[in-house]
């Protein structure tokens, strides 16, 4: 099989909230693909982060250093999920994503979220079986595997991940469609070689990068060791 196209999708729950304009134009310049933008609710998790306004706020930040437009990756952690998610696509999100067990109805919110002309895509916690996969696949751009229990940033990898991703790997193949696997909860340059290995392509990274002062180095540390 080719290498596939690694996306870092740095998550802006670790930046300065107080400057998030200026960190996401920083995390792009320092060479990130994507923003990744975790939405907590204080009911789903416990935590509570931001909602549709801040995601248009900083839409226009979302640039990257050739002038194109960085996806913004929006991570829904909220129950119930279709009216926000409407508003995110309103709001300018480029791909949402909700976990399946906080949607009533996950087809109809993957229907609803495609008609608003976003990519979509389901969320599985660390003890989530995945067998909703089966009759989802055909309507999925991106499937994220959370390796972490979600609610914070700054917490270790969970092993067992790396088993589900390699099952999840294998059914992206078996539907011959082009889904992005995307994980995310602590990962760092250390062990995203492992993460990649497991079939991963799509790697967010919160507090790995916006916990240092050199966004750039991190990144390219972490590149580098997708290039071996
Ligand atoms: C957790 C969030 C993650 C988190 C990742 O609920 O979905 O995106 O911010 O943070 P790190 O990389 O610090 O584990
Ligand atoms: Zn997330």
């Amino acid at each position: 099989m080719s290498r596939p196209t690694y996306r870092i999708a740095p998550s802006i729950l670790s930046a300065d909230f107080a400057r998030l304009g200026e960190e996401v134009r920083n995390v792009l310049a320092a060479g990130a693909d994507w923003v990744h933008f975790d939405v907590m609710d204080n009911h789903y998790v416990p935590n509570l982060t931001f909602g549709p306004m801040v995601c248009q706020a900083l839409k226009k930040h979302a640039v990257k250093p050739d002038g194109s437009p960085a996806p913004i990756d929006v991570h829904l952690m909220v129950q119930p999920v279709d009216a926000l998610a409407l508003e995110f696509a309103r709001a300018g999100a480029d791909i949402i994503t909700f976990h399946p067990d906080a949607s009533t109805h996950v087809d109809r919110t993957l229907q609803l979220i495609r008609g608003a002309g976003c990519q979509a895509g389901l969320v599985f916690n660390p003890a989530m079986p995945i067998d909703v996969l089966e009759w989802t696949i055909d309507q999925l751009d991106v499937i994220l595997l959370m390796s972490v229990n979600p609610g914070f940033g700054g917490q270790s990898f969970i092993d067992s991940t790396l088993r589900k991703a390699e099952q999840v790997r294998r059914l992206i193949e078996l539907s011959g469609r082009d889904v992005r696997l995307e994980i995310d909860g602590g990962i760092k340059a250390d062990n995203i070689r492992r993460v990649a290995d497991a079939g991963a392509d799509t790697f967010v990274a919160g507090s790995a990068i916006f916990g240092k002062p050199d966004y750039r180095a991190v990144i390219e540390a972490m590149r580098q060791e997708l290039a071996r």
